[in-house]
């Protein structure tokens, strides 16, 4: 049988989704060619027996709080409750780390915060004429999960210090007028991805308040601040004393990705018709008993390891790595600055973000993916810009990603682009200024 393409979810012909598969190939394609591409975390710091301590760490740690044998058997072989196994950990690390005060019923742990924002999506819209706002740009991981659920999306342009509330109260009103519910604004208030913005003091304080004034729920997605150096700002979570905001949870940079393990903090109260009151997060673990059923038993072991071994505080056990993002971006910086010092003309701009994993770049041409292959032949891997505006935009620009770069791969992986921004602006023959304009 041969199936129409047609006949399949429109998300499948999205653009964005080749765009990836076309990143992947241009990396398979070019091996050698120092890649900015992914958001990988650095590895340098863990292992491979240090699995085997997280995991014992959890099960002495399960036979120390007198659970019977058996049970501690299946924490990890087993079937688990859909809304995770290892929740007052979790709860214990954000009280301790973050300051945000939630009980353990408030948490479903997920796989990835990528399940955690399509349990959220779908748990939170309902038809057509609900809209999810979104900075512009935007890390793909929500805007692909809203296509899936055909969840209709509005782009709010982000400033340099990321998304204003402001600006989202004029969308917001904007959408109503035309008959939309806007249903929650997602925001990585911290080193955002792809553009590394951070939203100020008051811009955090502004957002709650601006959700609180006009009735909406955040989704709040902050997975490189702890893993960044610097002052700290406090989460949007921490101050949200009305539950407007849903928090989505990572464990991908400050643990490792391999367990995939996310979480959904969701304190929101939900009435029923008959008056009865639960949790957003128990309606969002009935969508993750039809989804993954509960996250690997395995993989919540492990992580549950490491939050003991760091007794709850995964800034400290991460400031060795965090060490190593904030050296990375300053040799990253440096190395922009040397390639492309104010006075050799090759009008290439770069914002200097306070940490996580991303710089972006403005070029003096259009990095799209044909871009991308003569940049890969010179031997430098970029992400371009454009795969982050679902709704157009950032043509001609590039996300430089250095977290699990060494450093000097940064320094030559520079200098490789360097030389192909000269091609590019040079032309074949060095007499063609801007020949891919
Ligand atoms: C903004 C943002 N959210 C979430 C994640 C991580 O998601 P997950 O826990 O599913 O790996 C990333 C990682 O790339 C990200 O950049």
């Amino acid at each position: 049988m041969i199936l129409n393409k047609d006949d399949l979810h429109a998300s499948l012909s999205d653009p964005v989704l080749d765009s990836m598969n076309f990143l992947n190939e241009i990396t398979c394609r070019y091996p050698d060619a120092v890649s900015f591409a992914p958001g990988r975390p650095h590895e340098g710091y863990l292992g491979v027996d240090d699995i085997f301590g997280f995991l014992q760490g959890y099960l002495a740690h399960l036979a120390r709080g007198g659970i019977p044998p058996e049970q501690v058997l299946s924490a990890v072989y087993q079937y688990g409750p859909t809304a995770g196994r290892i929740r007052e950990l979790i709860a214990d690390w954000l009280r301790k780390d973050e300051g945000i005060q939630v009980a353990a019923e408030a948490i479903v742990v997920t796989v990835g915060c990528q399940e955690a924002m399509l349990l959220a999506l779908r748990a939170l819209f309902t038809g057509p004429d609900d809209v999810l706002v979104v900075p512009a740009p935007c890390y793909v991981g929500i805007t692909g999960a809203a296509r899936l659920l055909d969840i209709p999306t509005v782009a709010v342009p982000e400033r340099e210090d990321g998304i204003r509330a402001a600006d989202v109260a004029v969308a917001v009103t904007a959408e109503r007028a035309r008959g939309k519910r806007p249903k929650a604004i997602y925001l990585m208030p911290d080193h955002a991805n792809p553009s590394g913005a951070t939203m100020s003091p008051q811009a955090r304080t502004d957002m709650i308040n601006m959700a609180e004034s006009l009735d909406v729920l955040l989704l709040e997605d902050s997975p490189y601040r702890l893993v960044s150096g610097g002052l700290r700002l406090p989460a949007l979570k921490s101050a949200d004393h009305d539950c407007r905001v849903v928090y989505l949870g990572s464990f991908a940079k400050t643990a490792f990705p391999g367990a995939r393990v996310g979480f959904a903090v969701a304190d929101q109260q939900v009435r029923d018709a008959c008056g009865r009151v639960g949790l957003l997060a128990d309606e969002l673990s009935k969508v993750k008993s039809m989804v993954t059923v509960n996250t690997p038993s395995l993989s919540q072991a492990a992580i549950a390891g490491l939050l003991i071994a760091a007794d709850g505080r995964l800034s400290e056990f991460n400031t060795r790595t965090a060490r190593h993002y904030e050296a990375a971006l300053r040799t990253t910086l440096e190395q922009l600055e040397k390639h492309f010092p104010p006075e050799g003309g090759a009008h290439v701009r770069w914002n200097r973000p306070s940490g996580g994993f991303f710089i972006t770049i403005s070029l003096p041409f259009k990095a799209d993916n044909a871009a991308l292959t003569r940049s890969a032949e010179c031997g430098v891997i970029w992400t371009p810009m454009s795969y982050f505006y679902p709704q157009g935009g950032g043509e001609n620009m590039i996300r430089l990603s250095f977290s699990y770069l060494k450093l000097n791969e940064i320094a030559e992986g520079i200098g490789r682009l360097a030389r192909f921004v000269e091609l590019e602006t040079l032309g074949p023959q060095g007499e063609q200024p801007g020949w891919h304009a």
